[in-house]
């Protein structure tokens, strides 16, 4: 047998696969395509997530495209998060080309151009489905996280959410957060310290100044209602194609820290409601996060930790995540070690680090008597990647420097009135797009705190009057509460706990 049959032989037996699976190319060898060596990745084992990095222009974002169509042929939903607004164009098929086709030639599978259906949500100001949360979903532990806060600013935003759910008070934005804050250590201190104890003022002052910083940040535009039901993320189109939902999120790069609460966020929702998986024979939603080095790369430790978590927990619903970044060390080695499929395009050996990152990459890769893995990080081509999965069985296939396929659809995005179209036949965004501010804390106490300024006025006029007697009527009005119907109380015992009562510690 021949070199070449024999590496055929052994990639053919190392992707063999029982169930279903998409296939993302053919395997290389010294430079050649070897037809019909396809790389296939079993649905299976998808939610056992994965990383795709490499230099930049080296074809990345084409291969999260690739997977993501793949996917939605085989009726899985799938989630981007869209940083540099690369990836409308799924929605229209590609145009064709004749390297395109010669690249399948090689591949040894048909190219057929494809539109896919996609809906595009928006964290701020942008066209498309409003991403929301309320603060009491959020809940006091992730907010704590979000803000970076110490143990004790922690136990008074603890508080401040258990004071709201005893008084009924329904947290939806950060302006209702921001006075009842204030309140515990203004207006309502002697109501606070009675039942919760003393506050510092320089606690909530610290808190106040954080959640200004997020607010700066844009947050504003994401805490509020109507929240977003997770479940609208698994839809399946009428021809049995899995929704691909684009949050675009081209306005806030600069703002990592808004990314990070938003992603945290949707994925402790996610996990708190999907269904327990099992061993299943396909994953139920597929998220991926292109330019993953901005959450990263800000995120402080406790922010870190919870990622961590989520990563390993999130599995079991179904959901894998899929990291696409630069640079493998761009990702926590926690994180890094807990990903089954690798696709790594080139990288770059400029300088010292850069080869230090090569050396480091190279030795997380499964060892091949094929490959000088080190050498092919460096000589891959554009659309070129070596990959390693996860069989079947759980263990890592074989490397395979694969000449990836090229994306069914658009590799270009929409113009804007292809983007208008696709916004203005969406269901979600009727549903979603509403301007709603119901009455909450901030409302609530604001008519407290003045009803009992005016009642203390009065008083203060009447004991002009009549001089000596005292009275303890302000005590007792500001003990009144309104009585409101605001969220259920299942709402309000997960914002209490937190959502991610399951996945702390
Ligand atoms: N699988 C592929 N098939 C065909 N062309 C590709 C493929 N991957 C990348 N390319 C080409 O390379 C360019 C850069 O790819 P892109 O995915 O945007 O890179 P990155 O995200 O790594 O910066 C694309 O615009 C496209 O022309
Ligand atoms: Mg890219």
């Amino acid at each position: 047998m021949s070199t070449k049959e024999e590496f055929f032989a052994h990639i053919e037996e190392g992707y063999k696969t029982k169930g279903d699976f998409i296939t993302m190319g053919a395997a290389m060898l010294e430079g050649e395509t070897i037809t019909g060596a396809h790389v296939k990745i079993p649905l299976k084992t998808l939610n056992r997530h994965g990383l795709i990095a490499g230099a930049t222009g080296t074809g990345k974002t084409k291969t999260l495209q690739i997977i993501a169509e793949n996917l939605s042929e085989k009726g899985i939903p799938v989630l981007l998060m869209d940083l540099k607004g690369d990836l409308s164009g799924i929605a229209e098929p590609s145009p064709g080309h004749p390297k395109i086709d010669e690249r399948h030639e090689k591949i040894g599978i048909p190219f057929t151009p494809k539109d896919f259906p996609i809906e595009i949500l928006s964290l701020s100001e942008q066209d498309g489905v409003k991403l929301r949360a309320t603060v009491s979903e959020f809940g006091p532990v992730l907010l704590s996280r979000i803000l970076d806060l110490s143990t004790v600013q922690e136990g008074i935003v603890a508080v401040v959410f258990k004071y709201c759910d005893d008084n009924k008070l329904p947290l939806l934005d950060l302006k209702d957060f921001k006075k009842v804050l204030q309140y515990a250590t203004g207006e309502g201190k002697k109501e606070f310290s009675k039942d919760y104890g003393r506050i510092s003022t320089s606690s909530t002052g610290t808190i106040l100044r954080k959640v200004i910083e997020l607010e700066q940040q844009g947050a504003d535009l994401f805490f509020g209602e109507k929240s977003f039901d997770v479940d609208d993320l698994t839809r399946i189109d009428e021809n049995g194609r899995g929704i691909i939902n684009i949050i675009r999120l081209t306005d806030i790069q600069d703002r990592p820290k808004l990314f990070s609460t938003f992603m945290l966020s949707l994925l402790a929702e996610i996990y708190d409601s999907f269904p327990e998986q099992g061993d299943s024979d396909r994953p139920e939603l597929i998220f991926f996060v292109d330019e993953a080095h901005l959450i990263f790369k800000e995120a402080s430790k406790a922010l870190l930790g919870q990622i961590e978590s989520i990563v390993k927990l999130i599995r079991s619903k179904g959901v894998g995540l899929y990291f696409v970044t630069q640079n493998p060390t761009d990702v926590p080695g926690a994180v890094l070690s807990q990903l089954g499929l690798k696709v790594q395009h080139a990288l770059r050996a400029f300088t010292a680090k850069d080869r230090k990152a090569i050396k480091l990459t190279a030795e997380n890769y499964p060892l091949s008597d094929y490959y000088d893995t080190k050498q092919v990080l460096t000589s891959l081509g554009i659309g070129e990647a070596l990959i390693t999965a996860l069989d079947e069985k759980g263990r890592p296939t074989p490397l395979a420097a694969t000449m990836l396929r090229a994306p069914m659809s658009r590799m270009d995005i929409l113009s804007d009135s292809e983007l208008k179209e696709v916004i203005g036949a969406s269901k979600l965004v009727e549903k979603y797009n509403k301007e709603i501010d119901r009455e909450s804390a901030y409302e609530i106490l604001s008519e407290k705190i003045e009803k009992a300024e005016k009642l203390a006025e009065k008083e203060q006029k009447r004991s002009e009057g009549t001089s000596t007697k005292r009275t303890s009527s302000r005590r007792r009005s500001t003990r009144q509460n309104p009585v409101i119907k605001v969220l259920t109380s299942a709402t309000f015992i997960r914002g209490v706990l937190g959502v991610l009562k399951k996945v702390i510690r």
